[in-house]
């Protein structure tokens, strides 16, 4: 109805779609999900988090013998970001499932593992199946949902919500973004009683507080990524090549290309490029590279160049100031963006690739808010 619509346009604001005005919401989201978290504690105590939905069970979570992510689309390429930070911190083997994947299997659950269930919504089918699986297997089982009451918030026994408002978009994009601050958090807190890393802790707690100023840089790339998106309104296929922190902005970005754009995408590790995907590369397929600064900075570097010898059609990611050292002589297209403490990039790093995901969107004509096909909260199996 008229009225229906007109409601719709109040709550988009200025924005002409829900997934535009939740790209750029998310200075402000990443504010509501620290807010009265972070805690710079008296000078003998530096700088700490405070999760008061894990605070009793953070002993147990440092006694266990793995931390198991499990979790689906977004929320599994959420959970990957943060299991190198997770890994650092609290010196716990981290590894990760696909929630229907670990059902499938019947795969190996114990009553020593802490089971972390990432879901914005908090009802996926398979996440909700996957946690009965976990419980019954003697798991302590942890939520990080956006959804206050939602069957994984109730079923699991400690957790904290993501705070970041409600998402309509189907394609996830704030949620993400704040799903990868919860979980760096969590390694905060699960590594918060080691004395070996306090100048880390420290140096990620000031990271994280300075996030959502860096994000509203980063979204200042919007018409850059008009741009970029009007080059490759036409293509048929774009690649995505990442590694380390950024290993899952390269799946999450190809995810958002697949499901709003409706364009063929796909994320690779540039470990593997060498074992497959070398021989896709010609001088149309575009490929994105992520080679922004961390410790696998040079390693990025020689993957454009071996990238560039094969004629590959390349867009770079790189770290402010940095265009010189990726752009091989000029040739390829760079798109520069703020540097944040090397596992928070991923945070920044992906809001470029949502940019890009919504405007080809528009530009190919198809429905933003809701692809074909998709649901925002998938219920079934
Ligand atoms: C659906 C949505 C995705 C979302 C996934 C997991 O596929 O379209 O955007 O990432 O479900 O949803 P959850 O609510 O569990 O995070």
């Amino acid at each position: 109805s008229i009225l229906e619509m007109e409601v719709e346009q109040i709550n988009k604001g200025k924005y002409e779609h829900y997934m535009q005005k939740e790209i750029h919401e998310q200075p402000e989201s990443l504010r509501t999900t620290m807010r009265g978290r972070l805690i710079r504690g008296g000078s003998s105590k530096g700088k700490t988090v405070l999760l008061g939905g894990l605070k009793d069970h953070l002993k147990t979570i440092r006694r266990s013998r793995r931390i198991v992510f499990i979790g689906c689309g977004t929320s599994y390429n959420a959970a990957l970001a943060s299991r190198p930070i997770v890994e650092e911190l609290s010196g716990i083997p981290v590894t990760l499932e696909i929630a229907s994947d670990l059902i499938d299997r019947q795969g190996p659950i114990y009553r020593e593992d802490t089971a972390v269930f990432v879901s914005q919504s908090g009802e996926t089918a398979d996440t909700l199946l996957a946690l009965e699986y976990a419980l019954e297997n003697g798991a302590l089982c942890v939520g990080i949902t956006n959804t206050v009451g939602s069957a994984i918030a109730r079923n699991t026994h400690c957790g904290v919500h993501i705070n970041a408002g409600c998402e309509i978009g189907v394609a996830s994009t704030k949620a993400y973004t704040s799903q990868i601050v919860v979980m760096a958090m969590v390694a905060l807190a699960i590594g918060a009683d080691t004395i070996s890393n306090q100048a880390r802790r420290e140096a990620i707690v000031d990271g994280l507080i300075d996030l959502p100023n860096k994000l509203k840089d980063v979204l200042k790339l919007d018409e850059e990524m008009k741009d970029l998106a009007k080059l490759l309104v036409s293509e048929q296929s774009l690649l995505v090549f990442g590694r380390g922190y950024n290993y899952a902005t390269t799946l999450e970005g190809a995810l958002k290309v697949k499901e709003v754009a409706l364009m063929h995408s796909e994320g690779i590790l540039a470990g593997e490029m060498k074992h497959g995907p070398l021989a896709l590369v010609d001088e149309n397929l575009p490929i994105f590279v992520i080679a922004t600064r961390d410790a696998c900075f040079s390693k990025q570097q020689s993957v454009i160049q071996q990238l560039h010898a094969r004629k590959g059609r390349l867009l770079v990611m790189c770290t402010e100031g940095d265009a010189e050292s990726v752009s091989v002589g000029g040739t390829c297209r760079v798109v520069e963006v703020p540097r944040v403490e090397d596992c928070l990039q991923p945070v920044i790093n992906i809001v470029p690739l949502q940019l890009l995901a919504y405007h080809l969107t528009v530009l190919r004509g198809y429905n933003v808010d809701q692809p074909r096909n998709l649901a925002k909260s998938v219920t079934t199996q």
